[in-house]
């Protein structure tokens, strides 16, 4: 496995999202055994960054990072997020990037996780009602405190991420970035580039889409993040498979799966571009780190960059709302 770095921070090429092992998609959280046997294999085949956060379950996750990690702390470069769960107003699902609820939440990340540090700690999503300035000054108190190595933000725009820099170094942006979900390009890569701060795309996969293994909106229960939003239902969901059809025809050209073609294109737009593809799946993740040694041609690469556009939003509307804030 090939590293590179985000910022200061050396990471393995490829990293994993540990989110639908216990939240979001259909069948998290039945078989926890094979999450952990997937998150050591990971380990195993040289990954070094594993990503969570206390809202996945909530907490469910980091708990079960935290078992899986027990004896291999040290091997990665762990992060976790805060922000989506106010411990002192509403619980989860508000948002609260306030210095007292940083305090409280990071607490509860280390114990979950049964670490004292943890290696990169991102706002989850920008709070309109607290200062940016006010959230990196209490994580800054953090840094200096030990708890937290590096600081990030997620789904932030510009501005924000120029300020929040401007305080303390910002180690990594994560934001939904794939195939299908191309908004970064515009306004938020070039800023990532000219501050130097590594960029983690989510959902590299497009939440499975991309590859090909979803074929109906019936495969979908009822607790599934999906089941809901826009490009997977309904005439989006029917007009989006020709996407899928064109990865893996170009799949079929180089001899790899849909899912390393996808990572393959992420890992070939920019050196400190760290995809985090998620699985809870063994056999899934030995194929999606295998897109490490995957080279695209420029030739493809342009095929792909070309794709029609994705029929549908990559949020509900609510959830829009609180994306490049
Ligand atoms: N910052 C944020 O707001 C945010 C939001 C969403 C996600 N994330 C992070 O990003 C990580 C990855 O995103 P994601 O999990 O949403 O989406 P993703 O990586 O695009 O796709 C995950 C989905 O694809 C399936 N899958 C994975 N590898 C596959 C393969 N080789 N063949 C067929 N299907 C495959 C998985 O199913 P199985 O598990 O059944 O294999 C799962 O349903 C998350 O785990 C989380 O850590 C962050």
């Amino acid at each position: 496995m090939k590293h590179t770095t985000l910022r200061d921070l050396d990471v393995s090429r490829i990293g994993l999202g540990t989110m639908g092992m216990s939240f979001g998609y259909t069948g998290a959280g039945t078989d926890d055994a094979e999450s952990v046997r997937t998150i050591r294999r990971a380990l195993e085949l040289g990954v070094t960054f594993l990503d969570t956060a206390e809202i996945y379950g909530p907490y469910a996750n980091e708990e079960l990072v935290g078992r899986a990690l027990k004896g291999h702390r040290d091997q990665v470069v762990l992060a976790t997020k805060f922000g989506m769960i106010s411990h002192a107003y509403g619980g989860p699902g508000h948002l609260d990037s306030s210095p007292a609820n940083i305090r409280t939440a990071v607490e509860g990340s280390l114990k979950r996780l049964g670490t004292d540090r943890i290696d990169l700690y991102y706002q989850h999503r920008v709070d309109p009602n607290v200062p940016i300035e006010d959230t990196v000054g209490a994580l800054a108190e953090l840094v200096e405190q030990g708890k937290v190595r590096h600081i990030g933000l997620s789904e932030a725009g510009p501005d924000t991420i120029r300020r929040a820099h401007a305080v303390h170094p910002v180690t990594a942006v994560q934001s939904e970035y794939s195939l299908w979900t191309r908004d970064v390009e515009e306004r938020v890569l070039p800023v990532l580039r000219e501050l130097g701060i590594g960029f983690v795309p989510y959902s590299p996969l497009g939440h499975g889409f991309l590859t090909g293994a979803i074929r109906s909106p019936e495969q979908f229960d009822d607790t599934d993040w999906r089941k809901t939003n826009p490009r997977f239902t309904g005439e989006n969901f029917r007009r989006n498979l020709r996407l899928a059809d064109e990865v893996q025809a170009v799949a079929t050209e180089v001899g790899a799966t849909p899912a390393q073609v996808a990572l393959a294109w992420l890992l070939a737009k920019g050196e400190h571009i760290v995809p985090i593809p998620g699985t809870k799946r063994v056999a899934r993740v030995e194929e999606n780190i295998a897109a490490d040694g995957i080279e695209l041609t420029a030739e493809r690469i342009g095929k792909l960059d070309n794709l029609p556009p994705a029929a549908g939003e990559h949020h509900n509307e609510e959830q829009m709302q609180m994306i490049e804030r």
